[in-house]
């Protein structure tokens, strides 16, 4: 469906609704769960009653809290408008953002090299926008690799173009699925919603440019966001 249509529009305005119809009392559920299940664990020996009353209230409380994730997730690829473009310096951005996933990567054993080109002069992009679609990159480059791995990070100018790549030496896509991923709810991981990949794909043709990868199963994924290079 083209985005622009009126039919889209209202499909899309409906599926807010509702999203935040549920939101409200879906987090009144989650937080209920959560006293409950502190009240349940204050228990001092606990018979083997309570312990199962726990147990379940648990996985009640983990899943709502899942739905609500996945609702955030929904709403923010729904609201995802017109990129605030201003001047900024991509190489900065994710400077920032490999030292903040650092720690984490270190405790899954995951190397991180950068290859990126600070000669790169300022340029107009959303930083929180291409913040967003990078991060949610590096998360699925990280899911891919379960056993560690390498996680490299480059920027390239060329031809009125910059672009990120972010490559994972991970599990690798499947042929036939390259472009189903980029599909909403599109997931073959226990704990995701499917919302990454389109998400960042429409922030990158929002700004004009697109989201790409090239996989090898077995060996390894290259996600490619490209941003027209413009300096006004
Ligand atoms: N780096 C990657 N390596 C292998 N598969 C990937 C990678 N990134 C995404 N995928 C596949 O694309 C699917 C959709 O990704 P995404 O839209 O981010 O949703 P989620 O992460 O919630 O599953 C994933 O479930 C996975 O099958
Ligand atoms: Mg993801």
């Amino acid at each position: 469906m083209a985005e622009e249509s009126e039919a889209y529009k209202q499909v899309t305005a409906l599926a807010a609704g509702l999203a935040h119809e549920i939101k409200n009392p879906l987090s009144t559920i989650s937080m209920n769960l959560q006293l409950l299940c502190e009240e349940l664990e204050s228990v001092q020996d606990p018979a083997p009653r309570e312990t199962r009353i726990l147990k379940r209230t648990k996985i009640l409380m983990e899943e709502s809290k899942r739905l609500e994730d996945i609702l955030e997730k929904f709403l923010h690829f729904l609201r995802e408008r017109d990129p605030c473009k201003k001047p900024g310096n991509i190489n900065h951005l994710l400077d920032g953002i490999l030292k903040f996933v650092e720690p984490e990567a270190k405790a899954l054993r995951i190397q991180i090299r950068k290859n990126l080109d600070y000669s790169i002069p300022f340029f107009y992009f959303d930083f929180e926008q291409i913040r967003n679609s990078v991060m949610n990159l590096i998360k699925n480059a990280e899911a891919a690799m379960p056993e560690g791995g390498e996680l490299i990070v480059q920027t390239t100018l060329r031809g009125g173009n910059v672009t990120i790549d972010v490559t994972d030496t991970g599990v690798g896509i499947p042929q036939d699925n390259l472009e189903k991923v980029f599909e909403i709810f599109y997931t073959t991981w226990e704990k995701g919603s499917g919302l990454g990949l389109p998400t960042a794909r429409k922030i990158a043709r929002l700004h004009g440019g697109d989201l790409s990868v090239v996989s090898e199963p077995g060996r390894g994924s290259k996600f490619s966001i490209r941003i027209p290079f413009e300096t006004k």
